[in-house]
């Protein structure tokens, strides 16, 4: 048998479909759908090489990087840090720079900003959003380079990945979208344990759609001959073809080493691919072997210089035992001078060979040399500390570990910050206090910066813990509220109210009275925030000016803007709306002014909350614009960002103004904010398809609400607002039994809290369940039910009476919807005794028209019609009303509305198509689209679904652009086929494009 082809490796052998069905997810991406190509296989199957071959023949900006198995954990984003590190190499200037949270992740302290670098920052971003941030920034990176070239990124080897590396791809991969990017993720499958958090994760990334799985198949016969022949330079003969595909199984690396084994070993063919790399480094001489196993321990790609200095050698000592072991293709020199192993299995076999004695020793030597030759980076000191950990030196390990830590802190570098300072704590608990002479930190301080760590990049409950630990080592009563109060703001972060509570009434009991101090400002403004989120208003108002009182009178001027964000909320919800608002904008200014990006959100969030609440939409549409983008910059509009265009959205759908409440909602549904912070997105779009007639995803969307908050923690208006789409929901789809309940629940929910003064939708909606139930009991002659129906409606009716404020009564003007809600109220209430009253629902419907709520003007117009039609039949005033109550539903696009109306047209024999020149409300004239919705009787639902037909979407993207199910847009595909009596969907947007529809009404 030859030897082993010198020089580069040989050509690509098979692998035709993969490098296909990679250069197709380029493709799809460049087409703008964003792609995950996962590729697996068992280790040596190929999957590097098949990268490299893809990455040589593909054009754009590729960004790649590998996950490093190293003793312990893995490092944090490494295989970020290593593609971006390269990505900049490559392209020097010719790229878009590195946004400054990104430059963090560099281990380099001079391409960190000076403005990150100080203690302040830090303190002052005490943000769950942290993490988020820099993912976010990731993602705005890629965008721009997007904009010029199409983008690759490679991570290799997720099987070692931490788990920031975790989230992050998992964050890619749920955001990337239209840009250009194809991810292209590698996984040595036979590394993945079973039931790990990893395999949750990998499960999760593979059910989603852009996400394809390559699984790396052995070679056949015929191509491991060709892969011999490569090596070989010649063709092998068929029987050596013959061994060795039996024996290697078709695996390239076993062959290929099989290959070089048969040359220089005898004796029974090694069985299984670790065996055989061990015994192709058996071979090697001792002084060769010595230097694999210091290059084992140091794990990385090194540079010569270190691997000669940890092994004790010189340099050209240390050059020459690698000789051979480069000729046998165990390590191999790369470009940049440094030398590595030639397959990740080599480093794993020579290290699990090493004995227990020499492994300390050598973590001893490595670390010893690489403080030595150290520049104080932290990344270096982090080395330094794991390297301390496998030698056994818990002392030097955590004294290397907290430096590690701090010095990641000081610039920002998160990921690693919280590592060291994880390991760090960790291996403090076996130490005595002296481990901590000299170093910055005391064993608390160490605790409360962990604790501070975890919680920038969101792990909350790794946070809370840690500075629980951190507050029961303390005895300084000061010392320890400080912390108690970090406590209050950690479990607040992580929806742990009741328990932010405890921690911050601790830290109060702990302060002296006097002297005031800038902290007690902090805490009263903690539980004032916490009571305004309860809607405990009393508690909130008491807290909230405490702490302006306090922090006026110390200047702690920070505080009292936040302190002010709760207070204004109270007084609005109080009544004096105006006032409200005048705090929540000094509050916002000191936000501003500080440029404190939580509290700049909750600044925004409430301004716009409370002018929702005052039907200052105008204004607050302005404001929630300027928040947006404020909120963008700061990277934080994926969490807080959401929240904020959901009120927005709130108010649109208010107003009837559908078609910006869906772009809207649109964007915030993209942005796909975690855990409960996106119960307001959903709600929103909830409410949207609700209206709109979408029940099918209405459904959905309480559904996934419902799942949301059945894990708790939400507060109690939450639930409130998921009982009241519930209800209305139900009431819709003709459930009003389940209505009744749900509405009954509110209710409940209600008489219990704070929240009394809004009650009144969930009243109305109780009050109507009932009279529907009462009705159709009364239709089908059941006395007994319809008489539980009517006693029960007045059990609500009786309920809302003691409520304070009361309701149902007419002078209660606490929000502009008051009085409409009472007016609305007590027409149902009549409805239900069975003395339905056109006057009552005409006087609703004017109120509701009197503060612009369109959609509620055309249910209570459907009610007047219905009122007036049951007493007068087909009397002119009933035709003039029925078909009035249908052009206001089909205008505004309510369709399950306009069909109850149609409905009760047919009920009455009342011809809808003709003009109602009565109505005071009749449409403008050359609203050419309404009549031709009319005349097709296609829905407005139906009408957005043509008008994306004539863009030619697919009924895949119509359901994602219009957020109902694939099987949904082919029901309303096949109807609107039919209504317009075409053959087929081009057909159809023919039609579209006559009649001026292709754009959504
Ligand atoms: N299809 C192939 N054609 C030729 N050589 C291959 C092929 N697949 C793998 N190899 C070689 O086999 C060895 C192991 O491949 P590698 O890509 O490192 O495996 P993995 O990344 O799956 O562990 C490398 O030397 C590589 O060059
Ligand atoms: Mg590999």
């Amino acid at each position: 048998m030859g030897d082993l082809a010198d020089g580069d490796r040989i050509a690509l052998v098979g692998r035709a479909r993969d490098l296909t069905a990679l250069q197709d997810g380029q493709r799809q991406a460049a087409d703008g759908a964003a792609q995950t190509l996962l590729v697996m296989g068992e280790a040596g199957i190929g999957k590097t090489r098949l990268i490299d071959e893809f990455i040589a023949t593909s054009t754009g900006a590729v960004l790649a990087g590998g996950c490093i198995p190293v003793v312990g954990e893995a490092l944090p984003f490494a295989p970020l840090t290593q593609a971006l590190r390269g990505f900049q190499r490559q392209t020097a200037t010719a790229s878009p720079p590195l946004p400054p949270d990104l430059m963090r992740l560099l281990p380099r302290d001079d391409t960190v900003p000076t403005t990150a670098s100080s203690g302040r920052a830090l303190d002052a971003a005490v943000s769950p959003t942290a993490q988020v941030r820099l993912f976010e920034s990731l993602l705005g990176f890629l965008g721009q380079l997007c904009a010029s070239s199409q983008v690759t990124v490679v991570l290799e080897d997720l099987q070692w990945a931490d788990r920031s590396t975790l989230d992050l791809v998992g964050f890619l991969v749920r955001n990337l979208r239209t840009e250009p990017v194809l991810l292209v993720l590698t996984l040595r499958s036979d590394d993945v344990g079973r039931a790990t958090p990893f395999r949750q994760w990998l499960a999760e990334l593979e059910r989603l759609r852009t996400t394809t799985t390559l699984e790396l198949e052995r070679l056949s016969r015929d191509d491991t001959s060709k892969l011999l022949s490569g090596l070989l330079g010649s063709i092998p003969p068929a029987s050596l073809s013959d061994r060795v595909h039996q024996r290697s199984a078709g695996n390239p690396l076993f062959a290929e080493h099989l290959l070089a084994w048969s040359n220089d070993s005898q004796g029974s063919v090694p069985a299984t691919l670790q065996e055989l790399l061990g015994s192709r480094v058996a071979v090697l001489a001792e002084p060769t072997r010595r230097v694999l196993r210091v290059a084992s321990v140091l794990g990385r790609v090194v540079s010569l210089e270190l691997l000669a200095e940890v092994a004790g050698e010189s340099e050209a000592t240390t050059e020459e035992a690698l000789r051979s072991a480069v000729e046998r293709h165990v390590v191999e020199p790369r470009t940049t001078g440094d030398y590595g192993f030639r397959h990740p299995m080599f480093r794993e076999v020579v290290y699990a060979e090493l004995l227990p004695g020499e492994q300390r020793r050598l973590h001893a030597a490595a670390a010893d040399v690489l403080t030595r030759s150290s520049d104080g980076s932290y990344a270096v000191l982090g080395e330094v500390a794991r390297h301390w950990q496998a030698a056994g030196d818990a002392e030097r390990a955590f004294r290397s570990a907290v430096a590690a830590g701090l010095a990641a802190a000081e610039v920002y570098a998160l990921a690693d910050a919280d590592e060291d300072l994880t390991r760090a704590v960790e291996l403090s608990r076996e130490l005595p206090d002296g481990a901590f002479e000299d170093l910055a930190v005391d064993r608390i301080d160490l605790f409360a910066q962990a604790a501070q760590m975890a919680s920038l990049i969101g792990h909350s409950d790794q946070a809370t813990a840690l500075i629980r630990d951190a507050v029961a080592m303390s005895d300084d009563a000061v010392r320890q509220a400080h912390l108690l109060e970090r406590e209050g703001a950690y479990c607040f972060n992580n929806w742990l109210f009741d328990a932010a509570a405890v921690s911050y009434r601790a830290a109060l009991e702990l302060l002296p009275a006097q002297p005031p101090m800038p902290i007690q400002a902090r805490v009263h403004a903690g539980l004032g925030m916490l009571a305004m989120a309860a809607t405990r208003l009393d508690e909130a108002r008491e807290r909230c000016d405490q702490a302006v009182a306090i922090a006026r009178e110390v200047d702690a001027v920070r505080e009292e803007g936040q302190a002010l964000n709760a207070r204004g909320v109270v007084t609005a919800y109080e009544g004096d709306v105006d006032g409200g608002v005048e705090q929540l904008r000094r509050s916002l200014a000191i936000a501003e002014k500080l440029q404190q990006p939580d509290d700049l959100a909750a600044a925004y969030i409430h301004l716009c909350h409370i002018l929702g609440l005052a039907g200052r939409f105008d204004e607050m549409l302005s404001v929630g614009r300027d928040g947006a983008a404020a909120l963008r910059r700061l990277g934080m509009h994926r969490q807080e960002g959401s929240f904020l265009l959901a009120n927005l959205s709130e108010a649109l759908i208010k107003v009837g103004r559908w078609p910006e409440a869906t772009d809207l909602l649109r964007q915030a549904l993209a942005l796909r904010a975690h855990g409960l912070q996106s119960f307001p997105v959903l709600v929103q779009s909830a409410r949207l398809s609700l209206v709109i007639g979408d029940l099918e995803s209405a459904q959905d969307r309480v559904e996934q609400v419902t799942a949301l908050l059945a894990d708790g923690g939400a507060p109690d208006a939450w639930q409130r607002e998921r009982l009241e789409l519930s209800a209305e929901l139900a009431l819709w789809q003709r459930r009003p039994e389940d209505a009744a309940r749900l509405a009954d629940e509110g209710i409940a929910l209600i008489e219990r809290n704070d929240e009394q003064r809004f009650a009144g939708p969930l009243v109305v909606l109780a009050l109507r369940a009932y009279a529907d139930l009462a009705e159709t009991a009364r239709a089908r002659r059941a006395g007994r039910q319809s008489a539980t129906a009517v006693r029960k409606g007045h059990g609500v009716a009786a309920r809302a009476r003691a409520l304070q404020p009361d309701p149902l009564a007419s002078d209660t003007c606490e929000w502009p919807e008051s009085s409409a809600l009472a007016l609305s109220g007590r027409a149902e209430i009549a409805r239900l005794d069975g003395k339905d009253d056109p006057r009552r629902w005409s006087d609703a419907a004017t109120a509701w028209e009197e503060i612009d709520r369109p959609f509620a003007v055309a249910y209570t117009r459907w009610r007047e019609a219905d009122a007036v039609a049951r007493r007068h039949e087909r009397s002119e005033q009933a035709i003039t009303a029925v078909r009035r109550a249908h052009r206001l539903a089909i205008r505004l696009g309510a369709s399950v509305l306009a069909s109850e109306v149609a409905e009760l047209a047919r009920w009455y024999r009342i011809d809808l198509s003709a003009p109602a020149t009565e109505s005071p409300s009749a449409p403008e004239a050359g609203s050419a689209t309404a009549a031709a919705i009319e005349d097709m009787g296609l829905t407005p639902r139906e009408l957005e679904v043509l008008a994306g037909l004539a863009a030619g979407q697919t009924n895949r993207e119509l359901a994602d652009s219009l957020f109902i199910s694939v099987k949904t847009a082919s029901v309303h595909v096949s109807n609107i086929l039919r209504k317009l009596d075409v053959s087929g969907r081009e057909e159809a947007a023919r039609v579209a494009y006559r009649l001026g529809l292709d754009r959504p009404p």
